[in-house]
């Protein structure tokens, strides 16, 4: 059985998978922020935020942006969740907590942890390798989302397995849910 916190929710569990600086991993903290001042409870946020490269993931630690990476931010989520700093804007201290920044490789690695409840696999794996590399590391990943958890693709990506494991989400073309089976 899954850990009750103190909310009285299991954690939420979310792979950024070849997160860069953890831009994504940052927006989805924000989000949650958002959400728990809206209704008062969210479920706690775990996030792994995986990347090859280590210098990124070093940056991602740092949270540190430069100003024209908050240009399509809302002046008010700048204000809210940024703090200047000589290099650029940094992340509020209480929003860094909760992210395991882990160096892994998608293609030679299992995942990280299992039974995600979210996995974005955004703009690396199905963009940059071709199959049949591609499908293996893909239905690796896969393997890690928990059967009703949703996977998350680029605006300009396809799935390499056809919908084999994942249903579409209705209206949205880059999100998808992974079957259940009974
Ligand atoms: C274009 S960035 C995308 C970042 C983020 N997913 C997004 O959409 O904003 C691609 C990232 O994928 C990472 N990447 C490429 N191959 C990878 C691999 N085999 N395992 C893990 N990360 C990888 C790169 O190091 C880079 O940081």
């Amino acid at each position: 059985m899954q850990e009750i916190e103190s909310t009285g929710f299991r954690p939420v569990r979310i792979w950024s998978a070849g997160c860069a600086c953890g831009e994504e991993a940052f927006s989805l903290k924000i989000l949650w922020d958002e959400i728990e001042k809206r209704f008062l409870k969210a479920p706690p946020l775990e996030i792994w935020a995986t990347d090859t490269n280590p210098e990124v993931l070093e940056k991602g630690r740092a949270s540190i942006y430069p100003k024209s990476s908050l240009k399509n931010l809302p002046a008010s989520t700048v204000q809210s969740y940024f703090i200047p700093v000589a290099n650029g804007f940094r992340i509020v201290e209480r929003l860094r907590d909760g992210i395991h920044w882990i160096e892994h490789d998608f293609i030679s690695e299992s995942a990280p942890c299992k039974n995600f409840d979210m996995i974005f696999l955004r703009n690396n794996l199905l963009t940059y390798y071709e199959p049949p590399t591609k499908i293996r590391a893909f239905i690796q990943v896969l393997t890690a989302l928990r059967a009703g958890g949703f996977l998350i693709i680029g605006n300009n990506e396809e799935i390499p397995t056809g919908e084999l494991l994942l249903n579409p989400y209705p209206g949205y073309q880059c999100i998808f849910e992974k079957i259940s089976f009974p």
